[in-house]
């Protein structure tokens, strides 16, 4: 085998992981239409115990703040160039003011980290307001970007 192939054969595999996450524009609305989904699911099981809908119980706050955490990080990915010209619920107005909503994906991250780490105290007066200023943080962005 000629050494030369493989290494481009293996650069190929390697960059292909790192950068051609979609293969077509629509799966990266799905995508970020996904993580969105999830991450609303795991906010709202923190937001139930946060209204007193269901009893505080510091364990799923803590389990449920982790996913969203993790899942903050995610749908921004999706939101290609590509993708502009794709029925969605993400309004034009986000294509011309990326850096806006990459300034508020910012803001969300740092919020939903902030609600992290305030599960894991167990204190449930911090948890409601960190969880208060997350939701902030969700709203303004879909106030000005979403459908
Ligand atoms: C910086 C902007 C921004 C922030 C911050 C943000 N969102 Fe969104 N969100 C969007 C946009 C844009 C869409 C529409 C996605 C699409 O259809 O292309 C969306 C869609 C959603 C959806 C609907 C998904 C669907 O398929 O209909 C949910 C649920 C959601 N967001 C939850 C949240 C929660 C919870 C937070 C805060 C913890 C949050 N978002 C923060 C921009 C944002």
């Amino acid at each position: 085998m000629k050494l030369p192939v493989l290494v481009a054969a293996v650069t190929l595999v390697v960059s292909g992981a790192a950068h051609a996450q979609f293969q077509k524009p629509e799966d990266a609305v799905k995508y970020r239409q996904g993580a969105f989904t999830v991450l609303g699911a795991h906010f709202s099981r923190i937001g139930a115990m946060v209204q007193g809908r269901v009893p505080f119980d510091a364990k799923v706050a803590q389990d449920n703040a982790a996913i969203v955490a993790t899942l903050s990080k995610l749908p921004w990915a999706g939101f290609t160039p590509d993708t502009e010209k794709i029925k969605s619920r993400t309004k034009p107005e986000a294509w011309m003011e990326m850096d806006k909503v990459r300034a508020g994906a910012d803001k969300m991250m740092k919020a939903v980290a902030d609600l992290e780490a305030a599960t894991r105290t167990g204190n449930l007066d911090a948890v409601k307001k960190t969880f208060g200023e997350a939701a902030a943080t969700c709203k303004a962005c879909h106030d000005a970007y979403r459908e």
